[in-house]
């Protein structure tokens, strides 16, 4: 739709700054920002949003109601909301190879729960993997909703290989029947056989749901492999390694379309953050760009260069490796817990989180390992040269954490690094 005067062509005008509106707030975005320029981001469910995506979500599209969905709303003056949701709509079915998308899930917890609630009744028996061996609290966590409304039965990972223990998930399919089960993980460094998971499902008259929230973008890139042929539904986030604004998507064969948009409005979610939205429209037209497949490609070697210098280093990886933007370091050769290593990096701006890793005899807050991820320093520009940097940085604060001369040594070298790789020129 057109404007209909020249005179009405505006542009966006800034009359008062933030800065003098809100000090204080500005003052905090400053301090973020200039934590983000020195530290090394290491959090493997993190990333950094282009400019344009910064664009569409501060916008103009957040003031506004578009309860429903295009096309059929129930407030008027949505004529361009229409327009964006339609194009994310399209962007993301064309990305994914998917049938249906729904672009409105606030984070990747409602675009799970949209799932959930469309296909299962309280009580009814959700599988997933372990949450210590590397799922999610929607997987069924007892302290999440999923554990508490469904009866829970979860899979894990082999004890020797570290890999998920397929011929567990049919056993325990065939003795719970499930009604859904879940693929996906929140800690998992290797490809998920999507195939066997469809299998597995038919076996028992499942449905099988894909969480890609993790691995989304290599999977845009076709750097993963992609549940969308197996799965009947497809969750994600968009914030992770597809680089775009925090949020969520369901992705589903036509056949549940209507379902899962009724379950979500008006079933569990109202207005729809419609700047969100647009920035979802900008990150998947910018998935589609030649330069983000090499970014993917770059994300998984940095992710296989960091993996070895870390092993190099005397560090233990949960599976051996990784095959995609993650791993999971298992600190017990360095007699050190999660909870002190993750403390300890943080001293020398190395932002990671301590993580279980599969049978881990500590505690969930203590634990022996830490989640690494490439999406971020691969963002900002990173290589394998600094993969090696990284690896050796780490292990050197790692073996030093009692040493406050040089823990401040490895901290002006982490600055001195990031320095070489700014962030808010992209
Ligand atoms: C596999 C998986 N599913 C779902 C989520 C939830 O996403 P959100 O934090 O946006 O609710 C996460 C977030 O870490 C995740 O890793």
């Amino acid at each position: 739709m057109k404007l209909d005067s020249t005179e009405w062509d505006v542009r966006v005008q800034h009359t008062a700054s933030l800065q003098t509106v809100d000090p204080a707030i500005f003052e905090l975005i400053q301090k973020e920002t200039r934590r983000q320029e020195q530290n090394l981001e290491l959090i493997a469910s993190e990333n950094i949003t282009s400019l344009a995506i910064r664009e569409a979500v501060g916008s103009a599209m957040t003031d506004k109601y578009a309860e429903g969905y295009p096309g059929k709303r129930y407030y008027g003056g949505c004529e361009f909301h229409d327009e964006v949701e339609s194009l994310a709509i399209e962007r993301a079915k064309a990305l994914f190879g998917a049938e249906h998308a729904n672009v409105q899930p606030h984070s990747g917890a409602n675009a799970n729960m949209t799932v959930y609630f469309s296909v299962m009744k309280p009580g009814d028996t959700l599988m997933a993997l372990d949450l210590a061996h590397g799922g999610h609290l929607t997987h069924g966590s007892p302290v999440n909703f999923s554990g508490t409304l469904y009866n829970v039965a979860h899979y894990g990972v082999r004890q020797d290989t570290e890999r998920i223990d397929y011929d567990q998930l049919r056993d325990l399919a065939k003795q719970h029947q499930p009604k859904v089960i879940v693929g996906g993980a929140t800690v998992y460094p290797r490809e998920i056989d999507w195939a066997i998971m469809r299998s597995i499902a038919d076996e028992v008259g499942a449905y099988l749901m894909a969480d890609i929230a993790h691995p989304a973008g290599l999977i845009a890139a076709g750097e993963y492999p992609s549940p969308v042929p197996y799965a009947d539904f497809v969750t994600s986030t968009t914030h992770k390694t597809l680089r775009g604004p925090r949020g969520g998507m369901v992705l589903c064969k036509a056949e549940h379309a209507a379902k899962i948009d009724k379950t979500l409005f008006p079933g569990l979610q109202g207005g729809p953050l419609m700047h969100q939205i647009a920035g979802k429209a900008v990150c998947y037209h910018e998935a589609m760009q030649p330069s983000f497949k090499q970014y993917q490609q770059q994300v998984k070697s940095n992710a296989r260069a960091l993996a070895n210098a870390l092993q190099q280093e005397g560090l233990r990886l949960v599976s051996g490796g990784t095959d995609s933007h993650l791993m999971l370091i298992d600190l017990t050769p360095f007699q050190i817990t999660g909870k002190l290593a993750q403390h300890t990096l943080d001293q020398v701006s190395i932002t990671t989180n301590k993580n279980m890793i599969p049978f881990d005899a500590q505690k969930p807050f203590v634990t022996s390992g830490i989640r690494v991820g490439t999406p971020a320093v691969t963002t900002r520009g990173m290589r394998e040269p600094e993969m090696g940097i990284i690896a050796n940085l780490m292990a050197r604060a790692l073996k030093h954490h009692d040493n406050e001369s040089e823990l401040a040594a490895i901290r002006s070298e982490v600055h001195a690094l990031t320095h070489q790789f700014p962030i808010h020129t992209l």
